[in-house]
């Protein structure tokens, strides 16, 4: 069993860095507790421990993108439309997910964890990586 959880558990390395300390720091958070989505799933299944581990993840991912979105503003960066439109459609994403649960009384559906991880990896290494490029170039601190 904990060789199955340790396989499925995702490292953070450096080259996800988006060279803004307070921003890897979130990401690093977010990783954190999709590892814990996968521990749960693969240690006992627990629907109450995956909802509220969901909760606090939607939480947390509004919370990191107002900073990041404020942040964007600060330092004037030319793509914050294409930006916040991409935190938009997440949240409407998951929010459906969110909903669909609730109207079916379904169990939490595997694949609202992995949705969060595919996109999470593909908008720090491109849409969040840019924004970093930019900001630590005007001399972030
Ligand atoms: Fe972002």
């Amino acid at each position: 069993m904990m060789h199955g959880v340790i396989c499925m558990l995702i490292e953070w390395k450096d080259r996800y860095s988006v060279k803004i300390d307070v921003i890897d720091e979130h990401h690093m958070k977010l990783f954190d507790m999709l590892n814990r989505s996968s521990v749960i799933k693969l240690q006992d299944n627990n629907q109450d421990d995956l909802s509220r581990l969901l909760y606090e993840l939607i939480n947390y991912a509004h919370y990191h993108f107002y900073t990041e979105e404020k942040l964007m503003m600060k330092y004037d960066y030319q793509n914050i439309d294409l930006h916040i439109l991409e935190h938009v459609s997440f949240t409407n994403k998951v929010l459906s997910y969110e909903r669909d649960l609730i109207d079916s009384h379904n169990n939490i559906s595997e694949d609202v964890f992995d949705f969060v991880k595919n996109w999470l990896f593909d908008h720090i290494q491109k849409i969040d990586s840019d924004m970093g490029e930019f900001i630590s170039s005007k001399h972030y601190v």
